[in-house]
């Protein structure tokens, strides 16, 4: 059973992404500063100042869809790709319906239920949210401005599929724009696709023939299990720039 697909993980989702800092993290001590990772990852990534007329942008693993919806405050085009139905159908109702009802759990059989909704001035018409596989790409997506995606790589069997595809994907000039907190696991990566060594050094080395690396950036973010269990991570933000 893919974990994306279950109840669980797709309330937790909508509350990751979508959630007040006082639903998230009510305590007054702390990692405040690790809340809203779906929206810092395109606001403090992106070089805002360098995008053409009519950008487009491909959020991959785009997961419930707020990345998605920031990046249309940049780009006239957003595509949000998701391997979970579950996921890309929450986004769509997002977009369609502008809210979403889901539980957040509390702790045991207690859970609180919260509306998702979206985030004001986002523009939905721009978006289109698809099922895809991030490393078997549909040919015919053309190419993008802005390439986001935020913790994907480590979720991924063979992650050196989708960094293959990327220079095509990118344009010259473009942008793309990582954020990894490099957790290895054999149930999601089979240890052979690891890296060897760090994954910073493993993806200059993949990425450096047709990317600068531009920016680097510790990302923290904080994922709500119950009231009184957080899983607090700090993601390895990049911003590569494709050589033209
Ligand atoms: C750790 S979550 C990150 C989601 C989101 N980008 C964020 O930062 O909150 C990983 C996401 O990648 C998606 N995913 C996993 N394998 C994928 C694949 N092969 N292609 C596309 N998405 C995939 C999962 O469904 C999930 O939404």
């Amino acid at each position: 059973m893919n974990i994306y697909e279950t109840r669980r993980l797709l309330d937790e989702y909508l509350l990751f992404h979508y959630g007040a800092a006082k639903e998230v993290l009510p305590w007054e001590r702390g990692p405040h500063e690790a809340l809203n990772f779906a929206r810092r990852t395109v606001h403090e990534l992106l070089d805002k100042d360098a995008l053409p007329p009519g950008a487009r942008a491909l959020d991959l693993g785009c997961a419930v869809g707020r990345s998605s919806f920031e990046l249309t405050r940049f780009a006239t085009e957003v595509i949000g790709l998701d391997y979970s139905l579950s996921f890309v159908g929450a986004a769509r109702t997002l977009a369609h319906e502008g809210c979403l009802d889901y539980e957040r759990l509390d702790e045991g059989r207690a859970s609180t239920l919260l509306r998702a909704s979206l985030p004001e001035g986002a523009r939905v018409e721009a978006t289109a949210f698809e099922q895809g596989d991030a490393m078997s790409l549909r040919a015919g997506l053309g190419g993008f401005d802005i390439v986001h995606a935020a913790n994907l790589l480590c979720r991924l069997s063979d992650p050196a599929r989708l960094l293959e595809r990327l220079p095509d994907l990118v344009r010259p000039g473009g942008q793309l724009l990582l954020a990894t907190p490099c957790t290895w696991l054999e149930e999601f990566t089979p240890a052979a696709n690891w890296p060897a060594g760090s994954t910073r050094d493993w993806l200059k080395d993949r990425l450096s023939a047709c990317f600068t690396l531009e920016l680097e950036k510790d990302m923290p973010f904080l994922i709500r299990e119950h009231a009184r269990k957080y899983q607090w991570s700090v993601a390895l933000g990049m911003r590569w720039r494709r050589l033209t």
